[in-house]
């Protein structure tokens, strides 16, 4: 799991000075975490899922190494996640996008549902849904 909040920190906290712990939150042990590991060992990718309810599943934490980005290594994780979402019986999932990611997640048809809470003062996020 360090790897995994590695690659967290580098792509989601660190470019806006957020400590190393600011990656994870209370939900990791009872989540499912999908990673993309090269054959050398190398994380390029990384999305975790938990529930909120036996309905609903939330998707949180995607990460894609930059010098990786647009190889499909997000679209994968996203389609392994909604898969053992959709498995477990959840029949939605959600998520808070921040804006700049809404495209990527409106191609995989999440519905943009409502303005969700902006990140360190400055990362405006959209609460984003799909049934399953
Ligand atoms: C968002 C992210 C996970 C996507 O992963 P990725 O591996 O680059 O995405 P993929 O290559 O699987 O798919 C990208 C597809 O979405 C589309 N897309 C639209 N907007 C995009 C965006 N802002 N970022 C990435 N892809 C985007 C691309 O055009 C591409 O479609 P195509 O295959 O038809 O060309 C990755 O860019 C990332 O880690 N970004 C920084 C962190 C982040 O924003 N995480 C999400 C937090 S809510």
């Amino acid at each position: 799991m360090e790897r995994v909040f590695d690659l967290r920190w580098r792509v989601l906290r660190a470019p806006w000075n957020q400590p190393r712990g600011s990656e994870q939150d209370s939900l990791e042990n009872t989540s499912r975490h999908i990673v993309a590991v090269t054959l050398e060992g190398d994380f390029w990718g990384v999305g975790r899922v938990h529930w909120n309810s036996p309905e609903e599943a939330q998707i949180r934490y995607m990460a894609v190494e930059p010098l990786h980005g647009g190889k499909g290594i997000g679209s994968r994780i996203l389609q392994a996640l909604e898969t053992f979402a959709r498995e477990s019986g959840a029949l939605r999932i959600v998520l808070n996008a921040r804006e700049t990611a809404v495209p990527f997640y409106c191609k995989w048809a999440y519905n943009d549902i409502a303005e969700a809470a902006t990140l360190f003062g400055c990362l405006a996020h959209r609460r984003m849904e799909k049934p399953l």
